[in-house]
């Protein structure tokens, strides 16, 4: 199975079209906060449009992690930011973070099917498991 391939031609579907008016990030993120108080909280003060746009820049590099398992400054900083120390964004949050994206592809997605679900769950797992990792961790390690 092509997994990045799979991966790349949903995200493109996804990208490219509205559903109820709403753009993939702006979906993403309206159930993600409905999805669990500790959310909305972390959330309260942010500004969502700067918001959807720099998670959209993340996808490059969580997709680019994938591919080669070497995780860029970008990266990085992104771990370091959203440690306890941090943000402090613990791990159980990231599962509902995956959840609500992949029901938010589902919905964008209208040839979503088993294949292109797992080709999502794989591409985004590393990413999340570095930024878990580092979540107690002082320093990147990459
Ligand atoms: C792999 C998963 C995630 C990625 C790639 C990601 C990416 C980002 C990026 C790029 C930023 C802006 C730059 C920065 O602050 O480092 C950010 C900020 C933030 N993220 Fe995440 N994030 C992820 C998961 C989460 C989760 C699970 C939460 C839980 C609530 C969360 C909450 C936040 C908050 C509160 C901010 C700061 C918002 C502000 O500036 O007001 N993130 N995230």
């Amino acid at each position: 199975m092509d997994i990045e391939g799979l991966f790349d031609a949903s995200y493109v579907r996804v990208l490219s079209r509205e559903v109820e008016g709403q753009s993939f990030f702006e979906a993403f993120y309206e159930r993600f906060l409905v999805a669990s108080p500790e959310v909305a909280a972390k959330f309260r003060d942010t500004d969502m449009a700067r918001q959807r746009a720099m998670l959209k820049k993340a996808f490059y590099h969580l997709l680019a992690f994938y591919a080669s398992s070497h995780a860029d400054y970008y990266l990085q900083e992104v771990a370091i930011s959203h440690s306890r120390a941090h943000l402090d964004i613990p791990p159980a949050l990231y599962d509902l973070w995956l959840e609500t994206l992949i029901d938010t592809a589902r919905d964008f997605d209208e040839q979503f099917n088993d294949d292109v679900e797992l080709a999502w769950r794989l591409v985004m797992t590393p990413g999340i498991v570095y930024m878990t990792f580092h979540y107690d961790r002082d320093g990147p390690s990459g």
